[in-house]
């Protein structure tokens, strides 16, 4: 069940998968989402390796401090014909504040 950020927590849940995980302050800015599920054992298609191109890494996120779409991200949205609800894995990058981000995909 999701919780506020003003519990200090930084966490992904995937309730499609019923996991969550605690993002520890060391990975803020440095693993994308992408990254970080992968690293988490967690599957999730990413053919150009994180590189804007292939949009297979695309999820669903829901919650607060969402970062906006990069110019990048922005122009694969756009090329794939996503919606703005649509965001790529490989270019979300973890905010330094408290957060819980819901995340699906149709993948899982
Ligand atoms: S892995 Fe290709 S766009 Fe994210």
């Amino acid at each position: 069940m999701a919780r506020s950020s003003q519990d200090n927590a930084r966490l992904v849940q995937l309730p499609q998968l019923n996991l969550e995980f605690m993002v520890e302050s060391s990975s803020a800015r440095e693993l994308s989402l992408l990254s970080f599920l992968l690293e988490k054992e967690v599957p999730l298609s990413h053919s150009c390796a994180g590189q804007a191109v292939c949009g297979t890494c695309a999820v669903f996120l829901e919650g607060d401090k969402i970062p906006t779409p990069t110019p990048s991200e922005l122009k694969l949205i756009q090329k794939q014909g996503k919606d703005g609800h649509c965001r790529f894995a490989c270019q979300i990058f973890f905010p330094h504040e408290a957060f819980v981000w819901i995340v699906k995909t149709p993948y899982w």
